[in-house]
């Protein structure tokens, strides 16, 4: 059974915030934008948020997703990603813009439930919400689960590596075999920025020159310059969506 945010009571809603910050690394919580936004998607648009709930009660997974006025053509969606998409949907809501188009923020499994399929179901309820709506498109910054194990390579070779025939990463092919068209590379989706103090105590040495580092579960490497005492990490994501079928 799905709920949407405004109806989790107090012990589903501890579960949700328990599964929520402990599914994507450290530094994607130092974001900006995640830090001044989130609580508004929750507040505006508690029915775009679904949660699914097993037969015992217990919380498996959920998906996010808000409305939003898509007013470039798909081709020309911003490097911006998931930053732009998160306060796009916020600003539109905020003018009385009227919407006409679904998307996707995250999709989240509990650890004990992941691997048994329910990232499907996932989004196939978000695709129910984009039908229900008919709205033409679903579009999603996504963040490949696997991508962290090479941040050396590019998101554009990345998404060109394939293993047995398939393309390589399950998390690409999950959302290309429930109908999503790949669009391309957002090469600058998330952009986080600290104090050297940050990833310093992140990767536990001290950093003395300026250089590329490897973070734990970043899909980038991070660039540390001494002389600013700053870091900068650029999530590359993928934009794909999913047309109404
Ligand atoms: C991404 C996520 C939602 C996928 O859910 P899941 O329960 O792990 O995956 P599913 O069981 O639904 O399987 C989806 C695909 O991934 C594959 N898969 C699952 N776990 C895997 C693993 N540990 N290693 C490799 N592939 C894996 C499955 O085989 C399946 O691919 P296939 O159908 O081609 O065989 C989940 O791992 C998660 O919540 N991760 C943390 C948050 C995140 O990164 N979300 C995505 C970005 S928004």
């Amino acid at each position: 059974m799905f709920l949407d945010f405004s109806q989790l009571d107090g012990d589903l809603l501890n579960q949700y915030r328990y599964v929520f910050n402990h599914a994507f690394p450290e530094v994607i919580f130092q974001s900006e934008v995640v830090g001044s936004c989130w609580t508004k998607v929750e507040q505006y648009f508690p029915d775009f948020q679904r949660i699914l709930i097993g037969s015992a009660g217990q919380l498996i997974g959920f998906i996010n997703t808000l409305p939003l006025k898509l007013d470039v053509e798909l081709g020309n969606l911003p490097a911006e990603g998931w930053d732009w998409l998160m306060q796009k949907g916020i600003s539109d809501f905020e003018d009385g813009s009227d919407p006409n188009c679904l998307g996707g923020l995250q999709v989240v499994v509990a650890k004990e439930h992941q691997g048994k399929g329910f990232s499907k179901t996932l989004i196939v309820e978000g695709q129910r919400i984009q039908r229900q709506l008919q709205f033409r498109n679903f579009i999603i910054p996504i963040r490949p689960t696997l991508k962290h194990k090479h941040p050396k390579v590019s998101m554009l070779n990345y998404l060109k590596k394939q293993e047995n025939d398939k393309i390589y990463d399950p998390w690409i092919r999950t959302h290309v075999k429930t109908g999503a068209k790949i669009i391309g590379v957002c090469s600058k989706s998330m952009h986080i920025q600290a104090k050297l103090s940050y990833w310093e105590k992140l990767l536990d040495q001290r950093i003395t020159e300026t250089g590329d580092y490897q973070i734990p579960g970043a899909l980038n490497l991070v660039r540390i310059d001494i002389e600013t005492g700053h870091g900068e990490y650029l999530e590359e994501n993928i934009w794909i969506n999913h047309p109404l079928d």
